[in-house]
């Protein structure tokens, strides 16, 4: 039985954070973020709201382009960095708020990868047979962690979330066909967030050293993003013996602008291939993949049987592609 993908959706905040908006806030210009990143705005969340929000409003979309209720999911699936609180999950405040009453549910912690984790293991729980529908959710309220006097990250990143909904397929020919999952936890130094966790409880000391913020050593970040991403990319399409044009569109992790074209170059894949709007968003951590897949989707990008490989990398280190060919109409 494979895993096939029947419904995608994505929500984003209205509250716009322009370049020209981060000129005022700290010593940066347009100039350089758009020449360093590509990122030209970001989405901000309202501060009384957490990602779980987000979550829930992703995931009615795919409910509702699928015609089925929440009472018809057997598990909800969340990748994030930010979750509302340390427990409950981010899942059982979602679980709630869909009124999701016939499922259990729980949260994966791969930082940007995030999404690409989920979606290969609810995979699984479909290939089984012993789910027939799980909504796969990827959501990041990365503003509520990013220094805003920090010129070297809150450039970066946005809030979103996306969702997927899987369900198993009678024919062979759509879905998931392959994955191909990374972890090395010695990039632990280079993108991280220091406090809040139970080796460094939040004291004041904690709060006074800054150390509920992002940390990125961005450049050490960038090359391992660049290699690997290229990498992992073309040895998933080896191992399944296709190449580069076989592929109707590839869906990279959206950090940064200048590692999708040094990925695209060593890949010698043409850049139309692949799927880009950082420039509106910003990195949204493990939203990037769900809202670009449901942006192409929207915009009629993909056919009915045309392959798709996601590609992404980011806190760990953790990186990984996932191949399938799209299912929906
Ligand atoms: O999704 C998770 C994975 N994360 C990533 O993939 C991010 C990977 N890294 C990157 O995307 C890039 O490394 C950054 C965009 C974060 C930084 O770009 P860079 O080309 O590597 O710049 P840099 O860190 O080497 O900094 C170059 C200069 C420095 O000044 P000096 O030391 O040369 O005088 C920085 O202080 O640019 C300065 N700089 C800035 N200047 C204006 C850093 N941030 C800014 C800024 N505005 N916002």
């Amino acid at each position: 039985m494979r895993a096939i993908i029947t419904g995608v959706g994505h929500f984003v905040p209205d509250r716009k954070l322009t370049n020209k908006d981060l000129e005022q806030m700290v010593d940066t210009s347009d100039e350089w973020i758009t020449t360093r990143t590509g990122i030209k705005e970001r989405r901000i969340l309202e501060k009384d709201k957490g990602t779980s929000y987000m979550g829930v409003k992703a995931a009615k979309m795919v409910l509702e382009q699928r015609g089925i209720s929440a009472d018809e999911l057997d598990l909800i699936l969340v990748s994030t960095a930010t979750p509302d609180m340390m427990f409950p999950s981010t899942a059982a405040l979602i679980q709630k708020e869909l009124k999701a009453t016939n499922c259990w549910g729980f949260d994966l912690s791969a930082g940007c990868a995030g999404f690409v984790c989920a979606l290969a293991t609810a995979s699984q729980f479909i290939e089984t047979g012993k789910y027939k529908k799980i909504m796969v959710i990827g959501a990041d309220k990365m503003s509520s962690i990013v220094n805003y006097e920090d010129r070297n990250t809150c450039v970066l990143f946005g809030d979103a979330a996306g969702a997927v909904l899987l369900e198993p397929s009678n024919t062979d020919d759509l879905g998931i066909e392959d994955f191909l999952l990374y972890l090395d936890g010695s990039g632990d130094k280079s993108l991280y967030m220091a406090g809040g966790g139970s080796l460094m409880p939040a004291t004041l000391e904690t709060v006074d050293n800054q150390m509920h913020y992002l940390y990125q050593d961005g450049k050490t970040v960038f090359k391992f993003a660049v290699t690997n991403m290229a990498d992992v990319s073309k040895k998933i399409l080896e191992k399944n013996r296709l190449s580069g044009e076989d592929i109707k569109l590839f869906i990279p992790h959206q950090a940064n602008l200048r590692i999708i074209d040094a990925a695209a170059k060593k890949m010698k894949i043409n850049r139309d291939q692949f799927v880009i709007n950082i420039e509106n968003y910003g990195n949204t951590t493990t939203a990037t993949i769900p809202l670009a897949m449901s942006e192409a989707y929207q915009e009629g990008r993909m056919q009915k049987g045309d392959w798709i490989v996601l590609s992404t990398f980011g806190a760990g280190y953790t990186w990984g592609s996932l191949l399938f060919k799209w299912a929906i109409d």
